[in-house]
């Protein structure tokens, strides 16, 4: 048993990644490779939200794909001619690696049959539920929010407070426009300043329309009424079925929703330069690549660039 969280304090027992996308911004390797299999130096990104999951608690991953990209749930099936090979050739540390993922949890997925949304595809998951399930968490596989452990702190808001509670980034205000945006008040009898309460939601505002500079962080611990209101939204921005506006009509209607804002990293994997970066950040704490990385960088930064 890996979770670090027992059974008894547990907040969400499902834990919900849309990996649907075509990943365009990262072509042409995403012709054939899943951008959510692209290693952050030689783990998937996906391995690395599944540990986060998890870790706060989740003992199942329900994977949203699309026809096609049947890859990244092979990533967390056992692979027992590799491992008997591995162990037979003594390479116990690699044999370690390559059974992580399928011990993690248990993984399920559901198909979105077409490129609807982030609501429609959270709606997809809605099926596999079982009846007693109340909250579910959704973590996108784009973000790695570090160090772990906010899903953790959002279950405790959830139990004191009820209802959905988002994790939030604070963003420069000319970065705004690339997140889900929270219009925020205090809570008068917050013990942790971090935790706001909620009281709007905009998708993808233009800077100056937006409420604040918190932005959802692709960590949400959501109640199931979420599905009954991605039933009731129309298509947002980009034409697309958001979950901001299911969160966003369920604020409307008095639904309680909170943020926790995470002070810590977080990492965009979801384009090229983001992805460098968390690649370069997770490679200097490596024991194995960290030092001559580091020596090569230093000494490459200073060069003059283009030579
Ligand atoms: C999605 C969400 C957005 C959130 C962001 C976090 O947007 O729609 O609300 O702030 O993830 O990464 P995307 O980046 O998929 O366009």
């Amino acid at each position: 048993m890996t979770n670090a969280v027992t059974n008894d304090n547990r907040y969400f027992r499902t834990a919900v990644v849309p990996a649907a996308g075509m990943g365009t911004r990262f072509l042409p390797a995403t012709k054939t490779v899943p951008k959510e299999l692209l290693p952050v130096v030689d783990t998937p990104g996906i391995e690395l939200v599944a540990g986060e999951a998890a870790d706060s608690g989740a003992n199942r991953l329900v994977i949203v794909t699309s026809p096609g990209k049947d890859g990244v749930v092979a990533h967390f099936v056992e692979d027992l001619v590799l491992e008997s090979k591995l162990e037979a050739s003594g390479k116990h540390h690699l044999l370690e690696k390559v059974r992580k993922a399928p011990g993690l949890l248990e993984v399920e997925s559901v198909v979105q049959e077409q490129p609807l949304g982030l609501g429609h595809a959270v709606g997809c998951a809605e099926s596999v539920l079982d009846d007693d399930e109340d909250a579910i968490a959704v973590l996108l596989p784009d973000d790695l929010v570090m160090p772990r452990g906010v899903l953790e702190t959002m279950g405790r808001v959830r139990a004191k407070r009820g209802g959905t509670v988002l994790c939030a980034i604070d963003v420069p205000k000319e970065q705004v426009s690339a997140y889900g945006v929270f219009e925020v008040e205090t809570v008068p009898d917050a013990t942790n300043p971090d935790v706001l309460k909620v009281t709007g939601m905009v998708e993808k505002p233009a800077m100056e329309d937006a409420p604040s500079t918190y932005a959802a962080a692709g960590r949400y611990l959501l109640d199931r009424a979420i599905f009954d209101a991605l039933r009731r939204i129309a298509p947002g921005a980009g034409g697309e079925l958001q979950l901001t506006d299911a969160i966003a009509l369920l604020i409307e209607e008095g639904h309680p929703v909170h943020v926790v804002v995470h002070r810590g990293s977080r990492h965009d994997l979801g384009n090229p330069g983001g992805y460098l970066r968390a690649a370069v950040d997770f490679a200097l704490d490596s024991e194995e690549y960290g030092p001559s990385l580091r020596e090569w960088l230093i000494d490459r930064l200073n060069q003059p660039s283009g030579e």
